[in-house]
């Protein structure tokens, strides 16, 4: 909705459709072209004058089947909705794809294999394009398998583009170490502003003891209102183990899925001593920090109401907040303690 606000027209494209029906506890699920099919006829419901192209690509013939036969239900599909469903190897099709359409609309790559994503070079063309963003699986316990594995670390080499990953200092490391170096170069070579990794543990079923990660997925885009969206998107499907959280360590902030709005509260007010800013760039100049929209808003509220912070209303009709409404924090810190000792943003 936020890009339709100012684009006619959007594209969504997943490179590694699947079968379009999954199998999870017990029951059958959608998978994420179903999804997809089903959230554009609902907006295309409320914004008529709206289109939306849907492109699938799956390299397996059977599952590309099965995925035809989950979309029939969804016919017909509105004038303005195109979904085209091609057996195609993503990796030689949608560099290909690129080369030769300029995709102007803005435009959603989910990029969801089992093994190894696209080339970092190709998803960097992707991101290059305006208004383009893509959420990436990255598998970490499968690459981690090839990293010391001579026989397939030629893998890897596509999947950087060269073979610097060699060197980094991420090979000679083990457990969380390596894991943590491992993401923050892969992070490193995106070549976008806003890189948001979630942290996937391994499920039940897979009976895996600890808690180890399976994998992360990377939302990455270029504009602030993509990537605190998304953490809004995110949050709630969190578990209350943790198994499924912001990913920590590389962060810079310790992650719970109890928010510590102490720790919220004491960043906000030695980050912005002495600031008048807006709400909501309060979020986007923090935006990696593992805190949602609501809890910004608790923190704020309870510094305005003992007096810490003053807040002009902008966007808000009087007691509320939200959008621009004005926060000015004070000089020094106030009742929010002392900031030292305090992890740096
Ligand atoms: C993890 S599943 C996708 C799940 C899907 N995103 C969902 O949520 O329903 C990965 C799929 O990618 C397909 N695949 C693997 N390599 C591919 C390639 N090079 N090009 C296109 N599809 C590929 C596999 O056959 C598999 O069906």
């Amino acid at each position: 909705m936020i890009l339709g606000s100012t684009n006619r027209n959007m594209n969504y494209i997943d490179c590694f459709a699947g079968p379009g029906c999954y199998e999870f506890g017990g029951l059958a699920v959608d998978g994420s072209p179903v999804i997809a099919v089903k959230a554009a006829k609902s907006f295309l419901d409320t914004h008529p004058n709206h289109s939306l192209n849907i492109l699938l690509t799956e390299n397996n013939e059977h599952q590309a089947q099965q995925l035809e036969h989950q979309l029939e239900p969804l016919k017909p599909h509105p004038t303005n909705l195109t979904v085209n469903l091609l057996t195609e190897d993503s990796k030689t099709f949608i560099p290909d794809l690129l080369s030769k359409i300029p995709l102007i609309a803005p435009s959603f790559f989910m990029i969801d294999p089992y093994g190894h994503p696209l080339s970092l070079p190709v998803i960097n063309s992707i991101l290059s394009r305006q208004r383009t963003e893509a959420l990436i699986t990255l598998m970490w316990y499968r690459i981690n398998m090839d990293l010391s594995n001579p026989a397939v670390q030629a893998n890897v080499d596509r999947l950087f583009g060269d073979q610097e990953w060699r060197k980094q200092p991420f090979m000679g490391q083990r457990s969380t170490a390596r894991e943590n170096g491992f993401l923050d170069y892969f992070v490193s070579k995106l070549k976008a502003k806003y890189v948001l990794p979630f942290r996937i543990g391994y499920d039940p079923e897979d009976k895996v003891k600890g808690e180890r990660t399976k994998y992360y997925l990377l939302h990455a885009s270029n504009h602030p209102s993509a990537v605190l969206l998304m953490k809004e998107v995110m949050w709630p499907l969190g578990d209350e183990d943790g198994t499924f959280d912001f990913s920590g360590e590389s962060q810079g902030v310790l992650i719970s899925r109890t928010p510590q709005a102490d720790e919220l509260q004491q960043i906000l007010l030695r980050e912005f001593a002495g600031k008048d800013l807006a709400f909501d760039e309060t979020r986007k100049q923090t935006w990696k920090l593992p805190f949602v929209e609501k809890h910004y808003r608790e923190v704020i509220q309870k510094l305005r109401a003992e007096g810490t912070v003053t807040v002009t209303p902008v966007s808000s009709k009087k007691t509320g907040l939200k959008g621009r409404d004005l926060v000015r924090f004070p000089r020094s810190l106030g009742s929010g303690g002392s900031a030292s000792g305090e992890r740096q943003l």
